[in-house]
C-alpha cells in the first residue's frame, strides 16, 4: 500500500476501489471470454478472428494487472476468489454456447461496449482529483475503444463478404 497515494487521491476511496474491483473482475472474465472464444470459433475468417481474440485477450490480462496495482497502492485488496469474479463485475460473461464467430463477435462487442462505459466512468470519478487511477484509466479506455472498433470492423467485414457470396 502507498500511503501517500491514498493521501493526494482526493476521491471516497471506498468508492473507487469498489469500481476498480468491478472493472478488476471485468477484466479477468474479459480475459476469459476472448481467450475461449479463440479456441472455439468456426465459421468465416477463422484464423484471423482468433488472433484478433488472443491479442484483446492478453491487453485485458495487462488491465487486470495495471488494476491490480492501483488497488493495492491505494491500500484496497483485489478480488480473491475467482468465484467472487461474477458477483464483483457488472460487465456479465456471456458464455460462448455458440461458437460462431459472428456470434462470439457480438458478446465480444457487447463487453467491449461495458468496458468503455465503466472506463468513462472511472475517467469522470477521478479527473482532475486522483491523477494517477485517471492516468491508468484513460489509457485502458483508450484500448477498449480499439477493441470496440475492431470487432466491429470484423462484423462488417464477414457480413459483407456473406452478402456478397453467391
Ligand atoms: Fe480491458
Ligand atoms: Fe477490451
Amino acid at each position: 500500500m502507498g500511503e501517500m497515494a491514498q493521501k493526494i487521491a482526493k476521491n471516497d476511496t471506498i468508492e473507487l476501489l469498489n469500481i476498480l474491483n468491478m472493472a478488476f473482475a471485468e477484466e479477468w472474465l474479459a480475459y476469459y471470454q476472448y481467450w475461449l472464444g479463440a479456441q472455439l470459433a468456426v465459421g468465416p475468417m477463422r484464423p484471423s478472428v482468433a488472433d484478433e481474440f488472443i491479442e484483446h485477450a492478453n491487453e485485458e490480462l495487462k488491465h487486470a494487472q495495471m488494476l491490480c496495482n492501483r488497488i493495492i497502492q491505494l491500500g484496497g485488496t483485489p478480488v480473491l476468489n475467482p468465484d467472487e469474479w461474477s458477483h464483483a463485475a457488472s460487465c456479465k460473461y456471456d458464455e460462448p454456447k455458440d461458437p460462431y464467430v459472428m456470434k462470439l463477435l457480438e458478446q465480444n462487442l457487447t463487453a467491449e461496449r461495458c468496458a468503455v462505459a465503466r472506463y468513462q466512468k472511472i475517467c469522470e470519478m477521478t479527473f482532475g482529483k486522483d491523477y494517477e487511477t485517471f492516468r491508468i484509466s484513460e489509457k485502458i479506455l483508450k484500448e477498449e475503444l480499439e477493441h470496440e472498433q475492431e470487432i466491429g470492423d470484423f462484423i462488417d467485414d464477414i457480413q459483407h463478404t456473406l452478402q456478397h457470396k453467391g
